[in-house]
């Protein structure tokens, strides 16, 4: 990953993003007032209320910051016109990032949530962005074992895609079996997938995301699909996972390096594949 940008690219991604966050004022300003109540640190006892609208808190940010998210504005804008048409929803974000806030507030009166693996770095992005949701996860898995559990998770009962689930699923361990319960008694309309790190050995690498994405969508219970995004499908991981559990047949549209799949729910399912 480089976190790395060219100083032109700065000033475009920023002058977009300012342009997108505005734009998304004006479009979501009749969905909600936007206010986002409650703070949470990773500990879901911790709350305290907050009062400045999170749409101002990212119009500053994003005004004043000289770091911009990663994603290009073209891999942005394909998530921010999803959001547009199917916002206040639930979307659960993988990693926090630079992105985070432009994320909350894109979806004024949902609930956006995020997962991080780093707990450092949860404090840091809380310290500039308080109202964020974000909650520490732990891992099961390492980038070196990405092989190793594709070539075996069809041996595994627990991993079927007829009977698959995530919470308390010890034994599949693509399963992200023990997330924070807020994670599991909602049912994602959107995912975006952009975290765990996965490009180093020891990395938690993205599998389980992607596995546990793939599981939640299927499972769902309310009417229309999950949307699903990866981010680094340049990557060959995060491509090979996309192809076996998010389906090729489910792939909407794409830009630079990311995919949105549409996902329906999995009802009746027989056979042994995803796919
Ligand atoms: C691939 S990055 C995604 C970054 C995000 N899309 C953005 O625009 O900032 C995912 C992970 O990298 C780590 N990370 C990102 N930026 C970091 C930073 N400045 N310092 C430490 N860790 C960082 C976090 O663990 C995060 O979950």
């Amino acid at each position: 990953m480089n976190l790395r940008s060219l100083p032109d690219r700065k000033i475009s991604i920023a002058f977009s993003l300012l342009a997108l966050i505005v734009g998304s004022l004006i479009v979501f300003s009749f969905i909600g007032d936007g206010t986002t109540k409650l703070v949470c640190t990773g500990d879901s006892n911790n709350f305290r209320p907050t009062t400045v609208p999170m749409q101002l808190q990212a119009i500053l940010h994003y005004a004043t910051s000289k770091i911009v998210p990663q994603q290009s504005l073209a891999e942005i804008s394909i998530s921010f016109n999803v959001l547009k048409s199917i916002s206040p929803c639930n979307f659960l974000v993988f990693g926090l990032g630079h992105d985070s806030l432009m994320w909350a507030t894109f979806n004024p009166g949902g609930e956006t949530i995020f997962l991080e693996e780093d707990p450092k770095w949860v404090q840091t992005v809380l310290k500039d962005a308080p109202d964020l949701k974000a909650f520490h996860v732990n891992y099961r898995t390492q980038l070196q074992q990405a092989d190793e559990l594709m070539n075996t998770y069809r041996s595994e009962p627990k991993c079927a895609p007829k009977k698959a689930y995530i919470k308390g699923n010890t034994q599949c361990k693509l399963a992200l079996s023990g997330l924070p319960d807020v994670v599991y008694d909602k049912e994602w309309d959107m995912i975006m997938i952009d975290a765990p790190r996965g490009y180093f050995a020891e990395a938690p690498g993205r599998m389980g995301a992607i596995y546990s994405a793939a599981v939640m969508a299927r499972n769902r219970k309310k009417s229309g699909v999950t949307h699903v995004f990866l981010h680094d499908v340049d990557r060959r991981v995060e491509k090979s996972y996309a192809e076996e559990f998010l389906c090729r047949k489910y792939l909407k549209d794409g830009a630079g390096r990311l995919w949105h799949f549409e996902i329906p729910p999995a009802r009746n399912v027989t056979g042994d594949s995803f796919c």
